[in-house]
């Protein structure tokens, strides 16, 4: 039997990765998988119970990435999805950079990110899936189809991420943005398990002068070519 086909798209916050794996998902009508939004709904579920988010709490938090209840209901293949925790909403406020932050430190966490590795391999359903992150292309899916990296430079990325809360309603001081995003940067590329890398066999897009269309356009190049 043939396995089920995946395009993954990764790279750094800001890239735009986020809602060209949506668009992707949409036009091939494929399932999408924005593995992210699981780093920050465990980062909130952390909160909610009181764990605080600390290398000496790997065990615990690695517990709570087991059982996360957590469901992204998606009104057709392809859309973004309602993520919902422990049956609460919490689409927007998995948003936030605060969360973001906070996502990036637990998965820094190598029991954790095991926790969370089968839990994402169940996305992969017939007809195929798009998925964005960091180690789509390295580590969660390694036979994957087709692999893209985004890439934009510091400044277009936090603009990006800026412009984007905004039109969530959350508004956000654009210097503050670019030394968080940075932090973060740092962190998910240092880290010692699955840190943000291109995979040996990705596809290379430099995202800075490209509309979110036209970046779309070249990955849907790239995916005739090789599906
Ligand atoms: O992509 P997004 O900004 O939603 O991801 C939030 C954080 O979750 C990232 O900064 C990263 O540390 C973590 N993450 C990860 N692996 C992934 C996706 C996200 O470590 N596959």
């Amino acid at each position: 039997m043939t396995p089920v086909p995946v395009i993954t798209i990764d790279g750094a916050g800001g890239t735009g990765k986020g809602v060209v794996s949506q668009l992707i998902a949409k036009k091939l009508k494929w399932h999408l998988l924005d593995s992210g939004a699981l780093y920050r709904v465990l980062a909130l579920a952390a909160q909610k119970h009181n764990v605080s988010i600390e290398i000496e709490n790997e065990s615990a938090l690695t517990v709570l990435a087991e059982h996360l209840d957590v469901q992204f209901v998606a009104v057709a293949l392809g859309e973004f999805p309602r993520v919902l925790l422990e049956g609460e909403e919490v689409t927007n406020i998995i948003r936030t950079e605060k969360t973001g932050n906070s996502a990036s430190k637990v998965g820094a966490l190598p029991a954790v990110r095991s926790a969370l590795l089968n839990r994402q391999r169940a996305f992969r359903q017939s007809p195929g899936l798009v998925t964005d992150g960091r180690d789509m292309g390295t580590v969660v899916f390694p036979d994957a189809d087709v692999k893209i990296f985004l890439t934009a430079s510091p400044h277009v990325r936090a603009q990006r991420r800026h412009n984007q809360l905004k039109e969530r309603g959350i508004d956000v001081n654009l210097s503050d943005l670019v030394e968080e995003l940075t932090e973060r940067d740092r962190r998910d590329q240092e880290r010692t398990v699955a840190p943000l890398k291109p995979a040996m066999d990705a596809v290379l897009v430099d995202t800075d002068f490209l509309t979110i269309d036209e970046v779309v356009e070249k990955i849907l190049s790239v995916v005739k070519q090789k599906i």
